[in-house]
């Protein structure tokens, strides 16, 4: 049976960039590696919207969302964290295992947070040198408002503001120059669309003044030495060389698209998706503000995610994700991040049909692949 991969994270990756990632090794301090690493480096600037240096990490996301807290941050110093889905809740466990004090603005899963509240939460509190988000919350599909809060912590010399974007770079414009975002990381399973194993980071001047005071232990994470050799296009650590090229290859093809209309496909296949959800009679999860990255939907009263999720690997070779904690067996999460197109979306939400159908669920058979064609089959 044919697989599809519909995750929110590993992504597919498309034949050509795996092709790309099988030729031989090269030793990474060589000219030939370096030419490669100077074409990353510019093409990660653009994708990020930024002058500044955008680091290459051999880790998961995880690995840059901990970079990004053991670089800028202090022992003792408190961090104001948006906590409305998993990796909201991740922020709270690295600032906790770094020593750092948590002021948690907990949001209800599956709604966006109010700016105001952390606009309230710096004035009440002057102590707290820094705000952490997800721009886009994966746990939940919920985007929350970036440019909002940026706009906040911009006007204080003495607050950063953290965002991981790991599902919200090459997914949505998220300017980190223009915003004025002081950190933000990204991962190379999703809109990267590559395998596993890289995540980004990028800092700001204010953000590296920090980084000047910041006294939390940090070795193979340290941003400054990854600054210092980006210089001379290469990495501190054995970069994994074949995923290197790999995103090479990506980001001259993103180039050749342009941000703008990358951005524009995205958005595209997320207004499909959720509306073709709602043909079927489905409610999303996202209350507010769903995510362009991906769609997550709720299953049916009396039908369980779980006979959905399986419903459609065993039939039909597509695999979606399902919802974690208190979302598990009442979700399931529709990805429409990098290498997935127009057609990818019309089977998947035809297959949707079929399973739903078969579970015992009334609608207007037809209803979601028709409303997916009207808005994907645009020419
Ligand atoms: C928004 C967000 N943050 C953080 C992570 C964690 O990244 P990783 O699993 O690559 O460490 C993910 C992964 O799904 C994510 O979607």
């Amino acid at each position: 049976m044919k697989k599809y991969l519909f995750t929110p994270g590993p992504v597919p990756v498309p034949e050509e960039i795996l092709l790309e990632m099988a030729r031989p090794i090269i030793h990474h301090r060589t000219a030939d590696f370096e030419k490669i690493f100077a074409e990353v480096r510019d093409g990660l600037k653009y994708v990020f919207q930024t002058k500044e240096e955008v680091f290459v990490l051999a880790s998961s996301g995880t690995g840059a969302m901990e970079g990004a807290v053991a670089n800028t941050l202090s022992s003792g110093d408190k961090a104001l964290v948006v906590d409305g889905g998993k990796f909201g809740e991740r922020w709270t466990k690295i600032c906790k295992a770094f020593g750092v004090e948590v002021e948690e603005i907990k949001v209800e899963w599956g709604e966006a947070v109010d700016p105001n509240l952390i606009k309230d939460a710096l004035k009440k509190d002057p102590s707290i040198r820094a705000v952490l988000m997800q721009s886009s919350e994966t746990s939940t599909g919920v985007m929350h408002p970036t440019k909002e809060i940026a706009a906040i912590t911009r006007e204080r010399d003495d607050v950063i503001l953290i965002v991981d974007g790991i599902t919200a770079v090459g997914v949505f414009p998220l300017p980190f120059d223009e915003l004025r975002i002081d950190v933000l990381v990204a991962g190379s399973q999703k809109a990267f669309m590559l395998p596993p194993g890289l995540a980004f980071a990028s800092m700001s001047g204010k953000a590296w003044k920090f980084r000047e005071r910041s006294d939390l232990p940090k070795f193979y994470f340290d941003f400054k030495r990854y600054l210092k050799d980006a210089k001379d296009n290469t990495t501190p650590w054995t970069p994994p060389v074949a995923l290197v090229i790999g995103l090479a290859a990506v980001l001259k093809n993103y180039k050749n698209e342009g941000l703008e209309k990358i951005h524009k496909r995205h958005a595209t296949l997320a207004q499909g998706t959720r509306e073709a959800i709602k043909a079927i009679g489905l409610e999303l999860y996202a209350k507010d503000s769903p995510s362009t990255a991906l769609t997550a939907a709720v299953s049916p009263p009396g039908i369980g995610a779980g006979k959905i999720i399986s419903g459609l690997r065993e039939r039909f070779g597509m695999t979606v994700a399902g919802g974690q904690d208190q979302a598990k067996g009442k979700i399931f999460r529709i990805s429409h991040m990098g290498f997935i197109d127009r057609s990818d979306i019309i089977a998947v939400i035809s297959a949707i049909e079929c399973v739903l159908r078969d579970l015992g669920h009334k609608f207007d058979f037809g209803a979601g692949t028709k409303k997916a064609s009207e808005i994907l089959g645009a020419e």
